[in-house]
């Protein structure tokens, strides 16, 4: 997302010797990756943070060679949020008041042209969630997104 980032990770990728990985600038809404080239898309905790899911999902889409497939791990609201919490700049950083819908996870994700969508709950995030900020285990939830072009 930022140049510091990209260099800090190629800093870390040569410490470490890994030499089958490269790191592009961009945005998720806009892959910085040609249409129909990759095999797989995974993504931990950053669709949350997109004020244009539908568009995250139709670039992801665009990139995946057909039969690829997603793995997303993500923060998805369960409940309607409170105001109080969508308005919270703390709490959209946070990855929380920025969570979708399952189900219009679900709607966009169909939009983008996937098929075998699934949207699982992890069951062990409600008490990661309530040690973020007690009482939001009530409202959001990780979820394991998974679905094919
Ligand atoms: C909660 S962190 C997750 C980072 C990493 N995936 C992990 O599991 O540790 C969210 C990251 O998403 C990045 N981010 C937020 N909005 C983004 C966007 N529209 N495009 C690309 N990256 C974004 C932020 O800079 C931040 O590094």
């Amino acid at each position: 997302m930022t140049p510091e980032m990209i260099k800090l990770s190629r800093q870390n990728a040569e410490k470490s010797g890994y030499k089958n990985i490269d790191f592009r600038l961009g945005e998720i809404e806009h892959i910085p990756v040609a249409d129909k080239s990759v095999d797989a898309v995974i993504s931990n905790c950053v669709i949350n943070l997109s004020l244009d899911k539908q568009q995250v999902f139709n670039d992801i889409y665009r990139v995946l060679k057909s039969g690829g497939r997603i793995s997303i791990s993500d923060i998805v609201a369960t409940a309607e949020l409170p105001e109080h919490i969508k308005n919270n700049l703390a709490s959209i950083s946070g990855c929380i008041a920025g969570a979708e819908h399952a189900e219009n996870i679900k709607i966009m994700l169909q939009n983008a042209g996937f098929k075998n969508i699934q949207l699982i709950p992890k069951d062990s995030s409600k008490d990661i969630i309530k040690s973020w900020v007690p009482g939001m285990e009530e409202f959001v939830a990780s979820f394991i997104i998974e679905a094919q072009k």
